[in-house]
């Protein structure tokens, strides 16, 4: 049988992954897909760049324009990544008759719907399964593996750059900026490593895995955002003391009135699962109501992890191709038509345990203020750590771990805190997840 055209857009770390695989598999993804499938068209922003792949027999473009304008290619590959250029391209592959497979969480979680819709209309598809966590394969088992199922939450380490550095100030107590710029060197990090420390990159995972477990539109704008640059290797230290890990989360959760879709970082206890996720490694936690807690596992980024799944995506495109739109698995797991409105609740109604990190002047009486505001506000405490005050330092570390209380009431007992004379600076809380 002919074979399949692929075109794809971008040349970097992932694009070089996928021609590699395709070259090195190619007998095994053909007897998988049907037909044997082939890079034709290449745009690449600079062409005398070196490689780490083969580039016999692609076409070599600095304009994307022509990729996607090219008859001949049946499956639009993205991999630029980034708001536009990418959604006016992807658009116009879709305008132009051809199927689309992306890597790009960020153009899904913002643009998803809008393209998505776009597809229906033109009769293609868009295949997205490198958007989430890599390699592993979350949105495949979400979407098609656990349809019986109410899905109650998830909970995912979906930022392998956050989880790097979390990890090393975890056993090597090294600093957070000089971590940073490791991952950036290892070529982990995103081209703007903001989105990896500030929770962005994983706020688009989240809200793309979020649709598919509930089956809610894409809403990015809803979803409550934290980095781990406020942490310090104190903190990740005292949370040990304390029987936990902090790990970077998304978390997304059904409750009585609606969904909670929040990143942030959180103390885990030291044994679950989830806490002895290290390095650069991804997982996610999915609960269903049947099932029980399922956890995948994998590379949450890299060259072949990553084209690991843009791969599978152009298997699962090639093996249907002939099907009608209305045949095919829904994008977001749900049919269009039966997407729920899906309510996000304010963050100041999530409840959780928090931990509180407080510099206090040591006299008599201050832990006694504090514990007064908490109790008036009715937050009970579970264990206070106090530490020793460095040398020529008149506050000392103070670290409470409470019971669970809404975020709008420690919220008012923050500010209240903060507002006393004998307490110095910011209060850092960390959110405590149990995710039993
Ligand atoms: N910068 C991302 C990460 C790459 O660190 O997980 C994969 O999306």
């Amino acid at each position: 049988m002919k074979p399949v055209n692929v075109g794809m857009l971008g040349l970097g770390t992932v694009g070089a992954g996928v021609a590699n695989i395709l070259e090195r598999n190619a007998d095994v993804i053909t007897r998988r897909a049907g037909r044997e499938i082939r890079i034709t068209r290449v745009a690449a922003r600079h062409l005398d760049r070196p490689r780490s792949c083969r580039l016999e027999g692609f076409q070599l473009t600095t304009d994307p324009f022509e990729v996607v304008d090219d008859p001949e290619v049946e499956i639009v590959v993205e991999l630029i990544g980034g708001y536009e250029p990418a959604r006016e391209l992807v658009l116009r592959a879709l305008d132009n008759g051809k199927h689309v497979v992306t890597a790009n969480k960020a153009l899904i979680a913002l643009h998803g719907n809008e393209i998505f819709a776009r597809a229906r209309e033109t009769g293609v598809t868009v295949a997205f399964e490198a958007a989430v966590a890599g390699g592993i394969p979350i949105i495949k088992a979400i979407r098609e593996a656990l349809t019986g199922n109410r899905v109650e939450w998830l909970a995912g380490i979906i930022n392998g750059t956050a989880n790097y550095i979390l990890t090393e100030m975890f056993y090597e107590g090294r600093e957070f900026g000089e971590v940073l710029a490791e991952a950036q060197r290892l070529g982990y990090a995103e081209a703007d490593p903001s989105f990896d420390v500030e929770g962005i990159d994983a706020a688009h995972k989240l809200t793309i895995l979020a649709s598919i477990a509930f089956g809610i539109p894409l809403q990015y704008d809803k979803v409550h955002i934290e980095g781990i640059d406020h942490i310090t290797r104190e903190d990740v230290a005292w949370a040990q003391e304390l029987g936990f890990r902090i790990k970077h989360l998304g978390l997304a959760f059904h409750v009585e009135n609606g969904y909670t879709l929040r990143v942030h970082p959180a103390l885990l206890p030291v044994r679950h699962m989830l806490a002895n996720v290290d390095g650069v490694m991804n997982a996610v936690m999915v609960k269903g109501d049947a099932v029980g807690p399922t956890m995948y596992y994998g590379a949450g980024a890299g060259a072949e992890p990553t084209a690991s799944a843009v791969v599978a995506d152009m298997v699962d495109v090639v093996r249907e191709f002939n099907l009608e739109p209305e045949n095919r698995v829904p994008y977001l797991a749900f049919h269009s038509h039966a997407l729920s409105k899906g309510v996000v609740l304010p963050m100041h109604e999530v409840e959780t345990a928090y931990y509180l990190r407080l510099f206090a002047r040591d006299e008599p009486g201050v832990l006694a203020d504090v514990t007064r505001v908490l109790g008036d506000r009715g937050i009970s405490i579970e264990a206070v750590i106090q530490k020793q005050p460095e040398p020529g330092v008149d506050h000392i570390p103070v670290i409470l771990l409470t019971h669970k209380v809404r975020e709008g009431q420690m919220d008012a007992a923050i500010e209240q805190l903060e507002n006393l004379e004998r307490i110095d600076g910011r209060i850092v809380r960390i959110r405590v997840e149990n995710l039993e």
